[in-house]
């Protein structure tokens, strides 16, 4: 039975990263006029009320996109963030954040398609409810590793796919890297995004080396820790963002952002990052 809920975490340091990086590859997306496919294979629930109970119980939002509600001073790829997830909050209290499946329906055009996959049965209700209807929309209520083999490559030849799983299982790891795997040999030149956590443990710290190995064409590696290691060995340090395939500019436009955010939003000076990436 699957018991996370985005909703706890909503609007955290992570999020913050992983909806940076989305936004900049679906921006450079959108700079050809043909159309691509999004696929976000671990959709969530869609968008979020932070004044929630859930939202609210840990706050995480305050410790992620609340830090940079207001700001001045922010690089240009963190100004672009924020500014669209003001988009969100007519009136300019900050009360409700989109999840990627809302952040990436904004920014689609007439000729863009998206495909969402969510297990949680309230959360595909939910998802279900806001974009279930749209005619350029899929949802579906199953599982995203299984279900994206059967959608690439799409037709256009052009597409995202987020996979952005709770890492609830250990099996998750590997299933992520078989699926990449698949996905790969049947649409080669696809943009693949994958969140994972930064955790002290095997499976965490050498997922981006098994990511690296799947990726002769080109890879982007961004990682921002916000929190020191607890000596029991427990707790989430940070996260990453692996993107195969990326787009021209992307790695340029990172350069600033992820200095200023270890900085803005790192824990008792915790804050670090590493970006690296690879070009053939
Ligand atoms: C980290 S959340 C997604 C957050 C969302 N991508 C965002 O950025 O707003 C992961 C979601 O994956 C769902 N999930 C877990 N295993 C799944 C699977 N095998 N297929 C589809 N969804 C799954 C969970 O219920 C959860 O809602």
């Amino acid at each position: 039975m699957l018991a996370y809920r985005h909703a706890f975490h909503v609007g955290n340091p992570a999020d913050v990263l992983k909806h940076i990086v989305l936004l900049g590859v679906l921006e450079r997306m959108a700079a050809k006029d043909k159309g691509y496919w999004y696929i976000d294979t671990h959709a969530g629930a869609g968008s979020y009320q932070l004044s929630d109970r859930m939202a609210q119980r840990l706050a995480e939002y305050q410790t992620g996109i609340g830090l940079l509600w207001g700001r001045k001073d922010m690089p240009s790829s963190v100004a672009a963030y924020v500014k669209h997830i003001r988009t969100f909050n007519a009136g300019g209290e900050l009360r409700t954040y989109p999840g990627s499946p809302a952040l990436a329906g904004s920014m689609l055009r007439p000729q863009d398609h998206m495909r969402l996959f969510e297990l949680h049965s309230t959360d595909f209700r939910l998802l279900d409810a806001t974009w279930g209807q749209q005619s350029h929309v899929e949802v579906r209520h199953s599982d995203g590793f299984a279900g994206l083999k059967a959608m690439l490559p799409p037709p256009t030849r052009r597409g995202v796919v987020l996979l952005d799983p709770s890492y609830e299982l250990d099996s998750d790891y590997g299933q992520l890297v078989a699926s990449l795997r698949d996905a790969i040999t049947r649409f080669a030149t696809g943009v693949y995004c994958v969140w994972y956590p930064q955790l002290q443990s095997l499976e965490s710290i050498r997922l981006p080396k098994r990511l690296k190995a799947l990726s002769p064409a080109g890879w982007l590696h961004a990682q921002l820790s916000t929190a020191a290691p607890r000596p029991d060995g427990f707790g989430l340090l940070g996260s990453g963002m692996f993107v195969i395939n990326p787009p021209f500019g992307l790695h340029e436009s990172l350069k600033a952002t992820l200095p200023w955010l270890a900085r803005t939003l790192g824990q008792d000076g915790a804050g670090k990052h590493v970006l690296e990436g690879h070009t053939p």
